[in-house]
């Protein structure tokens, strides 16, 4: 902690910048919007129990035998062979208890940060007020750390993280640069956010694969009120 007595707050726009921020005695808040943080809060929202997330499908398909639903995407599409994809909509399935999964850079973030950081809290816009609360109550540094897309910067995750820096402004020492541009961003695009969000990479790549109702649905605000954080590698509701 700093000589504020503040807690600080970090963001990492792309995972790879990850390696120069020391995570030790941190939080590390794992953000992937389009979809991966989306579906797993909407999923544990909604009667998942346990969402084990794994860097390769290999490691997915291992947890079958063990009564997983093995989910995820690659390149934004369903893997071969795996029960769902990465919808929220499919996670949110009322039979699915468990599920294992496997993305594109959302699982990879999670793989990136497990070791170091103290803790690993998942967000997303779903719960934002809910991650809020919850790292206002914990008193420790804090390090959002964008999943983005394949090790590069995305618009989405940034977005949010700006938007998250934004409430918890007064409770925490805000560090970097990319505070400031992140912060800045999201209040200049807040009341378009969905309108400028089309214009994404991702937004655009998913937009292929037809499933514009789950970015609709990934944007909501607030819908949830859970927050999951990584117990012994599993993903639990707090
Ligand atoms: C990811 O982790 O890369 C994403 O969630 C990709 C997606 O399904 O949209």
């Amino acid at each position: 902690m700093n000589e504020n007595k503040k807690p600080t707050l970090e963001i990492c726009l792309t995972p790879d910048a990850v390696s120069f921020i020391d995570l030790t005695g941190k939080i590390a808040v794992i953000v992937d919007i389009f979809r991966a943080t989306s579906c797993m809060v909407a999923g544990l929202a909604c009667g998942v129990t346990h969402v084990v997330p794994v860097a390769n499908v290999d490691d997915a398909l291992s947890y079958k035998s063990e009564g997983y639903v093995t989910a995820g995407e690659r390149n934004g599409e369903k893997v071969e062979g795996f029960d769902i994809g990465n919808s929220p909509f499919e996670h949110m399935e009322q039979e699915f208890k468990k599920i294992v999964m496997t993305t594109t850079n959302g699982t990879q973030a999670i793989e990136a940060v497990k070791n170091t950081a103290e803790q690993v809290v998942i967000a997303a816009f779903l719960n934002l007020k809910a991650v809020t609360n919850y790292l206002k109550a914990q008193n420790k540094d804090v390090v959002i750390v964008c999943a983005g897309w394949k090790g590069r910067f995305n618009a989405e995750d940034s977005l949010f993280a700006g938007a998250l820096a934004l409430k918890l402004k007064g409770d925490f020492w805000w560090e970097g640069d990319e505070t400031l541009f992140a912060t800045h961003s999201y209040s200049s695009v807040k009341n378009n956010l969905s309108k400028m969000l089309k214009h994404s990479s991702h937004y655009k790549r998913l937009k292929e694969h037809g499933v514009e109702n789950d970015m609709d649905f990934c944007l909501e605000i607030d819908k949830f009120k859970n927050v999951p954080i990584l117990k012994d590698d599993v993903l639990v509701n707090s």
